[in-house]
């Protein structure tokens, strides 16, 4: 029997602040489903950042990107059965066929089957034991390589990725200094456990409050944001310092290049270890990191919020509300 379903196409790249004419919502209808193929529905899809910057590089005319968590409602699959859970690259689109096998970054995985051990509740698939998570464990842990003792100042601290860098840096012993873009954010990231936070909007010199909370300087530093606080916290750092260069939101929306600023003297002569990454490069390993946080969560030691938005037709409001800090924790929209 045919499927009908509803997709956001995108029909031209953002320009500046997203643009809501950008996508618009088709209906279609899916064929029967052939040997080898199941069928999903959608239950909750994830808004991230980064559909920002990629959109702009995809072709017009594609089915907007994203991860989701859906369910299996018919299969002629033997690995996939009705009413298993599954976390996939479909997009924003209410139903999808799929044969089990999913693209990531270049890379090619299997449509993962939920694990009720580790995925107790089916949305953290999209956030703290899912990408957003494997981001932060990886990208702080493999590239900072905290030491007990470390400073460590995170951006973006009260978002999905920065609130759990923030507290597997405590679990690693180190101070950890976040910033974030309103006062209730600040006092969700002391809650959480940071040693010091700042609202980046209001403090009046960033290079102040870094050193006010640093006052032994910044060992570690985790990018969320780029630009003027890249800048920034470069220049409070010591020596022998390691940069994790996770994203650069405050770019994202550029319409003017910034002017070309060399940040290579500090680098050099401060002898610094700063590397940029994607998360698909641990993708084999990343059922390591879901165990471990998992397990942290459990335990009380990681604690994690979702800000929900109801309904596929709000999709672009939950993605344009990243741009703007509408979103304490992983931001997530409920089918
Ligand atoms: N390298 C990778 O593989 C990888 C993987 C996942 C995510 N990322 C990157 O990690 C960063 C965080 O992602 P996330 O999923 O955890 O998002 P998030 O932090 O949950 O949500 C985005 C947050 O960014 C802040 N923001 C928006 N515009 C800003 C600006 N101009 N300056 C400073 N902050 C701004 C907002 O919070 P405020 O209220 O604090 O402004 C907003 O809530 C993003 O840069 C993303 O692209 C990279």
């Amino acid at each position: 029997m045919a499927t009908k379903i509803r997709k956001y196409v995108l029909r031209s790249h953002f320009s500046g602040f997203p643009q809501r004419d950008a996508l618009e919502i088709v209906e279609e209808e899916l064929p029967p489903i052939k040997d080898g193929e199941f069928l999903c529905e959608a239950q909750w899809i994830s808004v991230d950042p980064y559909m920002r910057p990629y959109t702009s590089r995809l072709p017009l005319g594609i089915t907007m990107i994203g991860t989701q968590v859906a369910k299996v409602v018919e299969s002629k699959n033997d690995k996939y059965s009705p009413g298993d859970l599954v976390s996939s690259n479909f997009g924003w689109v209410t139903h999808t066929i799929s044969d089990g096998v999913q693209q990531w970054g270049g890379k090619q995985g299997p449509v993962l089957k939920l694990d009720p051990a580790i995925h107790s509740s089916p949305s953290t698939a999209l956030g703290v034991l899912g990408m957003p998570g494997a981001t932060s464990y990886f990208g702080f842990l493999e590239i900072c390589q905290p030491k007990k003792g470390e400073t460590l100042v995170v951006n973006g601290g009260a978002g999905a990725v920065g609130s759990l860098v923030g507290q597997i840096a405590k679990l690693k012993g180190c101070r950890v200094v976040g910033f974030a873009g309103s006062d209730a954010k600040v006092k969700y990231m002391l809650d959480l456990g940071f040693d010091a936070a700042y609202n980046y909007k209001t403090v009046e010199s960033l290079d102040a409050a870094i050193k006010e909370s640093c006052p032994n300087g910044v060992d570690l530093f985790f990018d969320n944001v780029g630009g003027e606080f890249f800048e920034v916290t470069l220049s409070n750092m010591n020596e022998f310092g390691r940069v994790s260069v996770c994203g650069a939101i405050s770019l994202y929306n550029a319409t003017e290049k910034p002017k070309f600023r060399s940040v290579s003297e500090i680098i050099l002569f401060k002898q610094l270890k700063v590397e940029g990454f994607i998360v698909a490069r641990w993708l084999d390993q990343w059922p390591k990191a879901f165990k471990e946080i998992s397990e942290w969560i459990k335990e009380g030691k990681v604690k994690y919020d979702e800000h929900v938005t109801e309904g596929f037709d709000n999709m672009f409001d939950a993605f344009a509300g990243l741009f703007t800090g509408d979103n304490t924790g992983k931001a997530i929209v409920k089918i």
